[in-house]
């Protein structure tokens, strides 16, 4: 069990979500007790008991706003050498290392990144040097991000079936309730006065499966955006469930200039896909043919490394696969056990080593070509997993690299979604609709 008692909420959330990250094992054995002490002056006093072994430390600091980073530098150093855990990203817990890498190495040569990433958060050279690669293809990319550019979100949480490894708020798709949805959403986005001025850089239909929708409904959104906002230069729609798709879909998404599009396999390996409550992926290079003919310029494909009944060989074999049929962005997931999703309802257990496969998958990415352009770490999952996204060269897709680093304003339309305007002081104001999918479709009603 994992305690942490400090006087501060702050201090008390963060440390304990750092020793979570460092030491999974202990949230169900064994004793990991930390007690951190401030007398009101500049003195800390530490008290870290991990099962047999003990650790007191005592200190002056006078930062007390980054007191976390001083009290996390002193466990890692203190157990690096006589203790396995996780160094991966040294003491930063957060969901973006990469958004704050790229502030140091916008200013820094890599050599002193690489040292200050150290010294500051104990982050090893190996995953500097990839976030240094990250920043190094977002840069290459052929956009310019800016303050002023406004991007949009819209939600749609609706699916054919559940995915036992889902954690989203979506509903399995009833035509009634998504066309009330539906309404409800027009009504949204309507009533927005938008204050900024010009199209929007992307938009991003994502869900859920928005593919799911009655072509007409879809076509009532995709109207509306279109008369409102204009066309973006990235539009995409995910379409992840390729037994969601139709010509006639497909074609009307064209029409409406969408030029980028999802299609998810999450792995090649049919068993372990039919398990998951997912349909065959076996028509996908059908779909993906006709998708390129149609004309979308780039495709997306999504994987998830871990998935139940896989072994080593056959999650190499789907980003093989992958690889194979060459689509522009390929999305490489670790299994993230989540509260609500039935995987981890039903106490599935992870048994693979993700750093592992991860090097082993960057290396298969990079021989083919693929670049990694944006990553995250999954919060609250059971194991620390990391999620890259590659592209083609100059395939980058512009809302990964917005979402993930949060370089320009997003509006965000539909149950769940969530909207970040940047104020004066470069801080994000945040509004976020609610999940609850009767309680959003009732107050639009
Ligand atoms: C927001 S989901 C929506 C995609 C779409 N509904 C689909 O399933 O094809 C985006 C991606 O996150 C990944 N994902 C979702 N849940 C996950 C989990 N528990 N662990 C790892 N990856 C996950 C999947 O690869 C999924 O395609
Ligand atoms: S993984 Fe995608 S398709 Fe499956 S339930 Fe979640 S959002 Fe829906």
């Amino acid at each position: 069990m994992i305690t942490v008692n400090a006087e501060k909420e702050f201090l008390r959330k963060s440390l304990f979500e750092f020793l979570r990250m460092k030491f999974p094992d202990y949230i169900s054995n064994g004793i990991l007790k930390l007690d951190v002490i401030n007398d009101n002056l500049d003195n800390w006093y530490i008290f870290l008991k991990l099962d047999d072994n003990e650790f007191i430390d005592s200190f002056v600091y006078k930062n007390n706003r980054n007191i976390h980073f001083e009290i996390k530098r002193r466990i890692f150093d203190k157990f690096s050498t006589n203790c396995e855990f996780d160094k991966s990203y040294g003491i930063l817990t957060g969901v973006r290392p990469s958004k704050l890498s790229a502030k140091i190495f916008s200013k820094n040569s890599l050599e002193k990144s690489i040292e200050f990433l150290d010294k500051e958060y104990r982050i090893p050279v190996r995953d500097s040097k990839f976030l240094y690669e990250i920043f190094i293809n977002q840069h290459r990319c052929k956009d310019t991000f800016s303050k002023e550019n406004y991007n949009i979100y819209v939600n749609i949480p609706f699916c054919p079936s559940r995915c036992s490894y889902c954690s989203f708020d979506t509903a399995i798709y009833n035509k009634q309730k998504a066309t009330k949805y539906v309404n409800s959403l027009l009504d949204e986005i309507s009533m927005y006065e938008n204050n900024f001025s010009g199209v929007p850089h992307s938009i991003y239909i994502g869900g859920g499966t928005p593919s799911i929708l009655e072509v007409s409904d879809l076509e009532k959104i995709l109207k509306l955006l279109q008369n409102k906002f204009g066309i973006p230069k990235e539009f995409t729609v995910e379409c992840g469930r390729i037994d969601t798709l139709s010509i006639s879909l497909l074609e009307m998404l064209k029409s409406y200039s969408v030029n980028r599009i999802s299609l998810n396999p999450q792995s090649f390996n049919e068993k372990v896909v039919n398990d998951l409550n997912r349909n065959s992926n076996i028509d996908i290079q059908k779909w993906f043919d006709i998708a390129k003919k149609i004309g979308f310029d780039i495709i997306n494909m999504d994987l998830i490394l871990g998935l139940p009944g896989e072994e080593i060989y056959s999650i190499l074999e789907s980003v093989k696969k992958a690889i194979e049929i060459a689509p522009d962005n390929i999305t490489i997931h670790t299994l993230a056990l989540k509260n609500g999703s039935k995987l981890y309802e039903n106490g599935y257990i992870n048994k693979y080593d993700y750093k592992n496969l991860l090097d082993k998958t960057k290396l298969m990415m990079k021989g083919s070509g693929y670049q990694p352009y944006y990553m995250y770490r999954q919060k609250k999952s059971v194991m620390n997993s990391e999620n890259i996204g590659y592209s083609l060269p100059n395939k980058n897709s512009i809302y990964n690299i917005v979402m993930m680093d949060e370089v320009e304003n997003i509006l965000g339309f539909g149950a769940g979604a969530s909207t970040k305007i940047l104020d004066k002081n470069d801080k994000f104001l945040r509004n976020v609709n609610t999940k609850n999918l009767t309680e959003y479709i009732n107050m639009r009603g």
